[in-house]
């Protein structure tokens, strides 16, 4: 393929590698990333199969924008940065693991010839991961986890030991999961996924390469005939004109359902504070709230003092908002939260400010009158993520940055404790 000298209005720097189907350029006026131009080229069994598909370079590029677009909007970190052309995109510059991490929901494909005795379609419960080590003059061996660990891959400075083992095995599962679910909003079954992983200039793992059509196996209805997927075109034992039209649409047709796989949810999250002076306490609940995406209101009103006008205001949202809950702050005597709860089918969390008086106080956030379901936390934190976990269950991006959220922690304990061991 011949190498252009400037793409997108970004001048190409040299050749970094060039595979089967992209190639990968340095950026000389953008350190630290390149861009990796598709090819208008299908290939399978290794590059044993392959054919010229005119437009593919631009369904893939689209697919892979659109994928990566809700991967980071879920907080996964990715190399992925932007598209810079039709058939091209900006991405972080890494060096690539040599692994293939793939996911598997359904046993089909190479995984029965691997396993024989497991039938077609068993599902896994939690997800199959399985790696495999990418050499083609070897068919990618699959391999185990002590081998990656053993093979002490040092990329970009970092080394590959148990820890970043660990965190790539719970990313690859967890990036399966948001995908699985929002396909799932097209009655799209996500079948089987392979991703790959790159260490940054700076020596963080990231999400890397691309996902597209050749990356997933996927069953609109879950039905394995109606497959749209690359499958199609392995499966060809001679490939027409009019074949290679049938994958070309399948792709096609799999680009333009992306756009139907953001959340449609609405959602508010309402903060009813029985004083102004609860308004620290409030502000934390609220920062909270929006750094997982959540949108929040928070108004003042008492239940006790203002009983018509607080049941107005809440009446008010439930008009306007699909998925809703409230989070009631009032101290001394809270009878905000259950007069909220008692007025509502809509979930209300009591999270009531802090104070000297506390133990007494939790008492009329807990012993509710009979028929009031109402919840208490008392960190705003708490009280943020349990809005989060219940508006998680309508919108899987915001059910993924909590999960995104625990991965990242339970990493930095990781590399927290490592660094500490490396110091003594
Ligand atoms: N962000 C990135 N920075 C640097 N290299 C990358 C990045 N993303 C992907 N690559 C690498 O670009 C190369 C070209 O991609 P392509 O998919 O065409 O290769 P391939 O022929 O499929 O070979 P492979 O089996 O290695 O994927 C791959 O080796 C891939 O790992
Ligand atoms: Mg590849």
């Amino acid at each position: 393929m011949a190498t252009p000298k400037e793409v997108g209005g970004y001048k190409l720097g040299g050749l970094i590698i060039e595979g089967k189907t992209k190639q990968v350029f340095d950026l000389p006026d953008v350190p630290g990333h390149v861009l990796l131009l598709n090819k208008d080229r299908i290939t399978a069994g290794d590059g044993v199969k392959a054919h010229d598909l005119e437009g593919k370079a631009a369904i893939s590029n689209q697919t892979n924008a659109k994928v990566f677009e809700i991967l980071k909007s879920a907080g996964i970190n990715t190399a992925y940065v932007k598209i810079a052309s039709p058939t091209a995109f900006l991405s972080k510059k890494c060096d690539m693991i040599p692994i293939e991490w793939v996911t598997r929901r359904l046993a089909t494909g190479s995984f029965l010839k691997r396993n024989p005795g497991v039938p077609e379609g068993f599902r896994f419960t939690p997800p199959k991961q399985e790696t495999f080590y990418k050499d083609d003059a070897n068919h990618d061996p699959q391999w185990s986890e002590e081998q990656i660990v053993c093979a002490k891959f040092n990329i970009n400075g970092l080394t590959i030991g148990q820890d970043e083992v660990d965190y790539m095995r719970k990313a690859t599962i967890l990036v399966f999961e948001i995908l699985e679910k929002a396909w799932a909003l097209r009655d799209c079954a996500l079948i089987d996924m392979k991703i790959e992983f790159g260490v940054d200039t700076e020596g963080n793992i990231l999400l890397a390469d691309v996902i597209d059509s050749d990356s997933w196996r996927l069953w609109p209805s879950g039905d394995k005939r109606l497959m749209v997927d690359k499958q199609v075109y392995r499966n060809l034992a001679t490939v027409t004109a009019a074949d290679l039209d049938v994958v070309k649409r399948n792709f096609g047709w799999v680009k333009d359902q992306l756009d139907f796989l953001k959340p449609n949810v609405h959602h508010k999250v309402v903060i009813f504070m029985g004083s102004p002076a609860d308004q620290d306490h409030c502000q934390k609940i609220a920062k909270a709230a929006r750094e997982l995406g959540l949108s929040v209101d928070l108004r003042v009103t008492s239940a006790h003092k203002a009983t018509e006008e607080t049941l107005r205001i809440m009446q008010q949202y439930e008009d306007t908002h699909g998925a809703l809950v409230f989070i009631a702050v009032a101290g001394r005597s809270n009878g905000l939260g259950p007069v909220l709860s008692g007025n509502t089918s809509y979930p209300v969390i009591n999270c009531p400010p802090p104070s000297d008086k506390m133990v007494q106080d939790i008492w009329s956030s807990l012993s509710v009158p009979s028929g009031l379901g109402c919840a208490t936390v008392i960190y705003p934190d708490s009280a943020a993520l349990m809005a989060a976990q219940i508006i998680g269950l309508q919108d899987y991006i915001v059910w993924a940055r909590l999960r995104v959220k625990q991965l990242h922690m339970a990493h930095a304990l990781r590399q927290a404790d490592q660094k500490l061991r490396n110091q003594v």
